[in-house]
């Protein structure tokens, strides 16, 4: 691991990192390979990716791994990518419960390959101890689904006598999401050079500081990654406050 250009700020580090992993696909045809290759390569970049996430002491780390729209895809990637989510999860179990990580996921998981979601629940079965990071892959992910689901559920919570309509609010709704145990991600970032959010964590990016680079996926290692953090120590972060009263906070609260 190279040191990063200016040294970063263990106090200023995100607690959540989420990630949308572009370019799997440019990375493979650039070199005249099927798109699937991107994928394989893609991997590793995951590997290293949460490696590093873990050594720094970052909580959280969830990546996007296959949205909803990605069922659309050719049958033969979709399989390719579902026997790479298996291969993944079967190599990486002991490193994650040597590096107490936790694995979770969110998204539709009752869309996935029957042996997907076993694997999937063996692997967070055997790492729920995992207290130092928790790795979230989103899969069959889509942030529009969740709301609607999280809105579904809430009104049946309503219709059963539950809850009132006035007990809804953001704290109460977030409770409805896939993502009820996480933190909101501080910092978004985003490969292969597109400005989208392509319907990821909708609700919860509300405040995250993004970060778009060109470099594709497959190419995103450790120097990428730690670049990432840099840019964002540098951001200021105002939560639509103004600046005198971040100061004033800063000056009262410890930072965490
Ligand atoms: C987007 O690139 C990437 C995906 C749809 C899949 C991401 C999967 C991996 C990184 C590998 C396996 C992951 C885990 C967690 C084991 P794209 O195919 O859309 O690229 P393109 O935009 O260049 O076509």
């Amino acid at each position: 691991m190279t040191e990063p250009l200016l040294p970063l700020e263990p106090g200023k580090l995100p607690r959540h990192v989420a990630i949308i992993m572009d370019g799997n696909g440019r990375w493979a045809k650039r070199r005249g390979l099927l798109r699937v290759r991107g994928h394989v390569a893609g991997m590793e970049s995951v590997r290293v990716v949460t490696r590093l996430a873990r050594r720094l002491g970052i909580s959280h780390l969830t990546l996007f791994a296959f949205s909803e729209e990605n069922w659309q895809r050719p049958a033969m990637e979709i399989r390719v990518l579902m026997a790479l989510m298996r291969s993944y999860l079967h190599r990486e179990l002991s490193e994650m419960r040597d590096n107490q990580i936790a694995l979770k996921a969110i998204g539709d998981l009752s869309q996935l390959p029957e042996a997907v979601q076993r694997d999937l629940e063996q692997t967070i079965a055997a790492t729920a101890e995992g207290a130092r990071m928790v790795l979230t892959l989103a899969l069959s992910y889509g942030g529009r689904s969740e709301i609607v689901r999280a809105v579904k559920t809430l009104s049946g919570d309503i219709a059963a006598g539950l809850l009132t309509p006035e007990d809804i609010d953001a704290a109460l709704f977030c409770r409805y999401l896939y993502t009820a145990d996480l933190p909101d991600p501080d910092l978004l970032i985003r490969t292969s050079g597109e400005y989208r959010l392509s319907n990821f964590l909708l609700w919860q990016a509300a405040y995250t500081e993004l970060y778009v680079t060109d470099t594709l996926w497959p190419d995103f290692r450790e120097d990428d990654f730690l670049k990432a953090l840099e840019v964002y120590q540098q951001r200021e972060r105002r939560f639509g406050l103004t600046q005198e009263q971040i100061e004033a906070m800063n000056a009262t609260q410890p930072r965490h």
